[in-house]
């Protein structure tokens, strides 16, 4: 009996994600909110032959604390998505505000949910919920998540590409770490389940690091003012779900990269620090999930000399988005 609700339920993202939520037999309950449509993309769901009782809710008269009462999973895609020319950092001004009066309903009305946040810039609107959870008496690190999920399905299917074989995209494991923007994107090639075939150029390596950190890039070009990736987004977006509540339900050993405060290992994240050469408050690193949230963050293990130097170069970024973050919350108090 699972209860996950989708803001921002009826954009690009949040109409084929609430279409993959309802897919999953695991969850019984879904609500949509969003500022528009809600009602619509709701009916429509509620055909589909599957358990969970699907609800649409707008605003006003309270209709985001309706969608949140008793919700154990919530999932954030609310907020403007880019076009061609701008940084996600370009968002930061329209979506920091959107997430943090989401952050709040949900801080009051389900303090104990999961909260799973894909608004971009994903580096820092991670802090501003955390900042709001703290301002509310009601911070929970092990419950807060930046969705770096695209990251990992883009660099699977990237590999399998390369290595010939599209079929084996499912099975193509490669941690993805750091954060969710440019340079701060960091695959671990060097990790991948599949390796990349003998003989494989530096050049052609640095082109496929290069081709996982700005994939967004790549999409946005191509939508030509239409937006940026929904569709890849909504699949990742539901594949992490599925793990939250695979985890949720019991089941031990659920691994998957994700933006976390590192406080939500129950030893800080010290060796994550150590590797990483800095006293980061956040980081996306492979996080295992238990019923209560994160269990443990594992630290990065062996990496290449070049993968080194990717850590290093996504601090100074990472560095700055954070404290935009927290910057933000500070300043609207
Ligand atoms: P979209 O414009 O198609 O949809 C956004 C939805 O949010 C709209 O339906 C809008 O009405 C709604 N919304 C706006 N303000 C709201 C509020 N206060 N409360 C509830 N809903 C609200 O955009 P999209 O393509 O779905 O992208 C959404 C966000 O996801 C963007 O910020 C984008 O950059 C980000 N994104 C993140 C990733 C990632 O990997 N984390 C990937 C793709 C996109
Ligand atoms: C992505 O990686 O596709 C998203 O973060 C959207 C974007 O702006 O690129």
């Amino acid at each position: 009996m699972v209860k996950a609700v989708v803001l921002g339920a009826a954009g690009g993202i949040g109409q084929p994600l609430s279409l993959l939520l309802k897919c999953n037999p695991l969850i019984t309950e879904l609500s949509l909110y969003d500022i528009v449509n809600t009602p619509g993309v709701a009916a429509d769901l509620s055909h589909i032959a599957t358990p969970a009782k699907v609800a649409g809710f707008l605003p006003p008269d309270e209709g985001l604390a309706k969608a949140l009462t008793g919700a154990q999973v919530v999932i954030i895609p609310a907020g403007v998505p880019r076009k061609p020319g701008m940084t996600r950092d370009d968002l930061f001004k329209i979506n920091a505000g959107i997430v943090e009066g989401l952050a709040t309903g949900i801080a009051t009305t389900a303090p104990k949910a999961f909260v799973l946040v894909i608004s971009n810039p994903v580096n820092s609107t991670v802090p501003i919920v955390v900042e709001v959870f703290k301002k509310h008496n009601v911070f929970d690190p092990k419950r807060i998540f930046g969705v770096t999920t695209l990251d990992v399905v883009r660099a699977s299917t990237f590999v399998a590409e390369i290595v010939g074989d599209l079929s084996k995209a499912p099975d193509v494991v490669v941690p993805v770490v750091g954060g969710h923007s440019g340079v701060t994107i960091v695959p671990l090639l060097s990790q991948s389940s599949h390796p990349l075939p003998s003989g494989f150029s530096e050049e052609k390596l640095d082109a496929l690091v290069n081709r996982i950190q700005f994939g967004g890039d790549e999409v946005v070009k191509a939508k030509d003012g239409a937006g940026s990736a929904t569709l890849s987004m909504a699949y990742a977006g539901a594949e992490f779900a599925l793990k939250v509540v695979n985890a949720l339900e019991g089941q031990k050993g659920i691994i998957a990269p994700s933006f976390v405060h590192l406080s939500a290992d129950p030893a800080g994240g010290e060796a994550l620090k150590k590797e990483i050469g800095a006293d980061l408050e956040y980081f996306s690193a492979p996080v295992e999930l238990g019923p209560d949230g994160v269990v443990k963050i594992n630290p990065l293990g062996k990496i290449t000399d070049a993968e080194k130097k990717l850590v290093e170069a996504a601090v100074p970024d990472l560095t700055k988005n954070i404290q935009t973050g927290i910057a933000f919350t500070k300043k609207s108090n």
